[in-house]
């Protein structure tokens, strides 16, 4: 019987939700049950990101907060552990450990599994550190899931990165390259499926790059996992991120061509659009090779939409490689994209080039770029008014008689169903989108079409 609260704040990826999902069964069997805010909360583990400073930097103004909480606790003769989890415990957990002695248990991506034995050593007077890379994997030592929070799912399937991008801190903080045998991937999407998932986001730092052992024992390549997990009744809709563009296989990419299941939306960071930026980033492919990949993708499957990373005032960028960035995405076309300004990380190669970007440069790129990207987002909203999508409704609209759902390209789709609410939840159906905006469409529903939960409805 669960007796105790647990409070997890999950900054950073899709890989964070992830672990604090997993975490969350780990403490399950100790009498742990999840809930929404620090206040009633047993224990509070924040799921921390060290990607770029500002992300960092909230976990000690958090930590701030909560030790009050704790001393508040404490004086009223009720104990409330404190963990720090994920990249930031990964690359400075002595650091927090010292500026932050009150924090029960400082814990990396690779060893949450050993929440348990951490609990039992927390005595309150010294933080236990647990930051190892160790030789097993974590991944078999996890439970099955036991619950799941709705109709879509994470799943991991591959985890660190060999590709030591000079500004990236993930090889150091996930560790090195490692892919789950299938075997365990498949039981895990099963497992999740059977609690009513209908669409699965696979996630790697590098999830193309997948080679993990496959059920012939042989090693399977991505697409080889992927057409696997296809085959899982009930199991509608598969996405995957982050890839690399110079893992985009023809093995994929014929994937992408003849896999219903595979969603036409694919997140494909390029960074840059300079030569010159993606060589000093390490990337390994120029800005032509990516729209070659990129024209092989919208060959396979026409109606692929793509998502995309950029960084902005990498050093030594300067206003024509800037403009190259600018350009590539007039020529693409991204349906919507994430952008940041370079940040500096301590111990990666770009840290220390000499020639940094401005700060009043950087904002102006940024300003820039996001002008363009959400124009070209607006552009893509608007340009499904009028069309037919099958929609996964998830959840609830924003007032009584509206569900809310996501199309094919991840865009929120909210419909006006009336008494129908609560049926369509965890099923696809076909909409007429009826109006865009930035971030979301609305639309009618399709009747009298068939609606499926076990694929996209018939059309
Ligand atoms: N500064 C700015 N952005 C970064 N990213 C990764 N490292 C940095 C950094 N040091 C961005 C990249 C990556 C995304 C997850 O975060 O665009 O694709
Ligand atoms: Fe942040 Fe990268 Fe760690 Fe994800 S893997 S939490 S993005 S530092």
């Amino acid at each position: 019987m669960a007796s105790k609260k647990l409070y997890i704040k999950t900054y950073g990826c899709q890989m964070n939700v992830y672990d604090s999902a997993r975490m969350t069964d780990v403490l399950a069997p100790l009498g742990y049950a999840v809930t929404d805010t620090a206040a009633g909360a047993d224990m509070v583990i924040l799921n921390t990101c060290h990607i770029r400073e500002k992300a960092a930097e909230k976990v000690y103004s958090d930590l701030g907060r909560l030790r009050e909480l704790k001393q508040e606790k404490d004086a009223n003769g009720e104990t409330l552990l404190l963990g720090v989890a994920g990249c930031v415990a990964q690359a400075e957990g002595d650091e927090i450990a010292r500026r932050a002695p009150f924090v029960d248990m400082v814990f990396g991506p690779q060893t949450y599994h050993r929440l348990p034995e951490m609990v039992a050593k927390a005595t309150g007077r010294k933080t236990v550190l647990d930051t190892e890379f160790p030789a097993e994997p974590k991944f078999d030592q996890l439970p099955v899931p036991s619950a799941a929070q709705g109709v879509t799912a994470f799943l991991s399937v591959q985890e660190g990165c060999d590709k030591f991008c000079t500004f990236c801190v993930v090889p150091y903080t996930r560790g090195a390259e490692y892919s789950r045998p299938a075997a365990s991937v498949i039981a895990e999407a099963k497992a999740l499926v059977a609690l009513g998932v209908r669409e699965l986001t696979l996630l790697g730092q590098n999830v193309n790059a997948y080679h993990g052992e496959g059920l012939d024992g042989r090693e399977w390549s991505f697409a080889r996992l992927i057409r696997a997990l296809a085959e899982i009744d009930g199991l509608a809709r598969i996405r995957y991120t982050t890839s690399h563009p110079n893992d985009m296989d023809q093995d994929l990419i014929a994937a992408h061509g003849d896999l219903p299941q595979l969603m036409p939306f694919l997140h494909l960071p390029v960074q840059s659009g300079s030569d010159t930026v993606l060589e000093a980033m390490n990337r390994k492919y120029t800005a032509d090779d990516f729209r070659r990949v990129v024209d092989r993708l919208r060959q396979a499957r026409p109606d692929l939409a793509l998502s995309s990373d950029f960084i902005v005032g990498f050093p030594g960028e300067s206003d024509a490689d800037f403009e190259a960035t600018m350009a590539l995405v007039r020529e693409i076309g991204f349906a919507m994209a994430y952008s940041f300004k370079y940040s500096r990380r301590p111990g990666t190669p770009a840290s220390v080039i000499a020639k940094q970007v401005a700060e009043d440069v950087k904002t102006a790129r940024l300003d820039a770029l996001l002008a363009l990207l959400v124009e070209q987002q607006r552009a893509f909203n608007a340009a499904q008014v009028g069309c037919e999508l099958d929609v996964l409704f998830a959840a609830p609209g924003r007032h009584d008689g509206q569900v809310m759902g996501r199309s094919p390209y991840l865009q929120a789709v909210h419909v006006e169903a009336g008494e129908q609410v609560s049926t369509l939840i965890g099923k696809i159906a076909r909409v007429r989108v009826l109006s865009a905006a930035t971030n979301s469409l609305s639309g009618e529903l399709l009747a009298p079409r068939p609606i499926s939960s076990s694929g996209e409805a018939a059309a």
